[in-house]
């Protein structure tokens, strides 16, 4: 029996992927970039085992049993990377043939499913890593993720730590399509992530059918791809870089309102925030407006992003927590906070349900 276990986390992006050129492969209309949340908090851990009396390859995600569909992503995956121990054991023949037994895979997510957090990055990002340690693969994790990139495109960002490019390329192969480190996690250790979960309900457009609705109807796409998402890589890139949180706090929230403008170009419109979410941007929004007075600084003090769903995650600088939790809390009396504080690079953060 040849088993491995490793961990992914979840990323959250600052400048959204949305839309594909190529739905098999998964190449992205648009470069994105996200931050990787702590090993600590949200992630996924998966088991991998490899053992010549298995009859087919499974897969269980938290304790079910899941179909591995033929042609499916997770299929895609397994194959990729099968693939990848041969070519190691076509160079080194003293190396077991692990490619040619059937793998058994146990992913679990430490944070609860029904919290509406999207777990699609972490696991396939846990997934790949699993098998590039139980086929004892030397690849670094820029190749990886153009294998878990396969599986969910935002999982390519989840195999690097801090904060993370994913470079939409140009090749019809996908080869220079692949995520990238643009700073690791101790280049700015002082910013943190607020997880605000409006709803726990699974949203109704998921990622996958609602981009592709977009590409196929949005003009508002177009531009945002030629003419938006470049200049923003660039500009939240040299932000993170110089550490300057105002303009990344600019960058960020600018990027989720357009992400939510060009679901609401689609048609028929996709609806992801709710009026809990389009609250906290308000509240967000007067807490910059105040912060951006000459006499308290001049500079914004939180930004809000939200993905597909309701729930919002606010990123600020360590010593703005406090006070965004408590106003958070006075606006939207919590039914449920959740022991488990979900921060950013270790350090305090707390992840609040909040009443719809
Ligand atoms: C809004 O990676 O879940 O979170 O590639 O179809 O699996 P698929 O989509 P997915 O889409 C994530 C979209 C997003 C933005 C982002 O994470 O960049």
């Amino acid at each position: 029996m040849f088993t491995a276990t490793t961990t992914a986390p979840v990323n959250i992006a600052c400048i959204k992927y949305w839309g594909k050129r190529d739905t098999k492969l998964i190449l992205p209309t648009n470069s994105s970039l996200s931050v990787t949340l702590d090993q600590d908090h949200l992630r996924s851990t998966t088991t991998s085992r490899a053992d010549p009396t298995f009859t087919k390859d499974r897969l269980w995600l938290n304790g079910v049993e899941e179909e591995i569909k033929p042609v499916g992503r997770m299929a895609t995956c397994i194959a990729e990377m099968k693939r990848l121990r041969k070519e190691l054991v076509e160079k080194d023949s003293s190396a077991p043939p692990l490619s040619t037994y059937f793998v058994h895979i146990a992913s679990f997510n430490n944070f609860p499913t029904a919290a509406g957090l999207a777990s699609s990055a972490s696991g396939f990002a846990a997934l790949t890593a699993s098998l590039a340690a139980l086929y004892e693969l030397p690849s670094a994790p820029t190749e990886l993720s153009l294998i878990a990139r396969q599986g969910s495109g935002s999982a390519c960002r989840s195999l690097l730590g801090g904060f993370v490019a994913w470079n939409a390329g140009t090749l019809d192969s996908g080869l220079d399509s692949h995520a990238v480190q643009i700073a690791p996690e101790t280049h700015w250790p002082d910013i943190h992530a607020l997880i605000c979960v409006v709803s726990d309900t699974k949203k109704g457009t998921s990622s996958t059918s609602g981009m592709q609705r977009t590409v196929e109807t949005s003009p508002l796409l177009q531009h945002r791809i030629k003419h938006v998402v470049p200049q923003r890589m660039q500009d939240i890139s040299a932000a993170i870089l110089a550490k300057d949180f105002d303009r990344f706090a600019e960058i960020t929230m600018a990027d989720s309102n357009q992400f939510h403008a060009v679901c609401l170009d689609t048609s028929p419109p996709i609806f992801y925030m709710n009026d809990v979410s389009r609250a906290i941007i308000a509240v967000i929004e007067e807490y910059n407006r105040v912060g951006l007075l000459p006499e308290n600084g001049g500079k914004r003090k939180a930004a809000y992003t939200y993905d597909a769903g309701p729930n919002a995650v606010i990123y600020a600088p360590a010593a703005h927590i406090k006070e965004i939790i408590s106003m958070i809390v006075h606006f939207f009396p919590q039914q449920e906070t959740f022991n488990d504080p979900f921060g950013l690079f270790g350090a305090a953060g707390v992840t609040a349900a909040l009443a719809p």
